[in-house]
């Protein structure tokens, strides 16, 4: 009787042990610094990021996320993930200042032994002149818990100029035999910005159109900014722009104010091109008041670079670039949605 009170006890205790163990979920500390909260593309992406590492918690594992502004200030981003390696992140996954300093960053981090998820702006491979080369970043590749997840930015560009080519008039209202356009860019040190600016205007050229650049300004990726630099180059100008190409939709959306202001109308005496896809830029071009835009899938590389984190956080070998596709949004897309 004795021993089998003792064996019942024994029984209970270790199902008392186990349920408490598997009662326990693993938590894991993830860090994310973004370089500005107010910027309307990276809003979309950040809120995805942590909506998707909720909906891949379990009973047994949780993420426990810190996400910071960089508030578009390189010192207080390193500040930031100085912070974030004091308080022993598991993962960090990081949206640059400046891409300038992602040495010195992934450095700190690596020297932590904390993985990297590095997203949305590329660091720029550079020679031993200093000179930017087209080629994979070394403190990336050198690193096999460090990566980049993103967008090949040739291709936005390239898909950009592509839908002013697919124009009937190619883009040249006025039958001057070439096409007159202005460019709003991003932050120039953000290979976003570089690349779409090249490769919207060499699809043009590569399709044998001849270009005429009336203006190119920075807009710094701001709503507000495109709309002043649309306003004062549609004065300066006036008739003469055939096309406005924006880096980015905030810049367009701002430009599509400025051209409604001007008494212009986008598909009939100008085009207007963006980036991103944001809700309200589609909406532009279901309404004929955006010539097009291209699909920057926030949801595809925000779900890649989380799902990357938790390959890191399992002690999964990762790849050094991923890559997500752009997808061109015109009005003939839009209408098929
Ligand atoms: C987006 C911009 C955004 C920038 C931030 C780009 O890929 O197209 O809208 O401002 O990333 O780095």
């Amino acid at each position: 009787m004795k021993k089998t009170l003792a064996i019942l006890l024994a029984a209970i205790l270790m199902l008392g042990c186990m349920s408490f163990a598997s009662a326990e979920a693993k938590t894991y500390k993830v860090g994310v610094s973004i370089y500005q909260y107010t910027d309307n593309f990276m809003t979309l992406y950040r809120n995805e990021i942590e909506a998707y590492f909720k909906s891949l918690e379990t009973d047994d594992v949780k993420y426990e996320i810190t996400m910071a502004d960089g508030k578009n200030d390189m010192a207080e981003q390193t500040n930031q993930v100085r912070n974030f390696i004091t308080q022993g992140m598991d993962v960090i996954i990081l949206n640059l200042v400046q891409t300038s300093s992602a040495d010195a960053v992934i450095d700190e981090i690596v020297d932590a032994g904390i993985p990297l998820v590095l997203i949305n702006r590329e660091p720029l491979a550079y020679d031993a002149d200093g000179n930017t080369i087209d080629e994979a970043y070394e403190g990336i590749l050198n690193n096999d818990k460090v990566c980049y997840v993103g967008a090949d930015a040739r291709q936005s560009g390239t898909f950009q100029g592509q839908m002013v080519v697919d124009l009937e008039n190619h883009g040249d209202i006025n039958g001057d035999g070439k096409v007159s356009y202005i460019m709003i860019e991003g932050d120039p040190e953000n290979i976003d910005a570089q690349y779409r600016t090249e490769f919207s205007v060499k699809a043009l050229t590569d399709a044998g159109i001849e270009v005429e650049c009336l203006d190119d300004q920075v807009g710094n990726w701001d709503q507000t900014k495109g709309q002043e630099l649309c306003a004062n180059a549609l004065s300066k100008y006036g008739e003469k722009i055939e096309v406005v190409f924006c880096n980015n939709d905030a810049m367009a959306l701002g430009a599509a104010t400025a051209i409604t202001a001007a008494d212009r109308k986008v598909g009939e005496d100008i085009y207007l091109l963006g980036v991103d896809a944001l809700e309200e830029a589609v909406q532009l071009v279901k309404d004929g008041e955006m010539t097009g835009t291209v699909l920057n899938d926030h949801i595809g590389q925000s779900h890649k670079a989380v799902d990357v984190a938790v390959m890191l956080l399992n002690g999964e070998a990762i790849e050094n670039y991923y890559w997500v596709d752009y997808v061109m949004v015109n009005k003939a897309y839009v209408d098929a949605q």
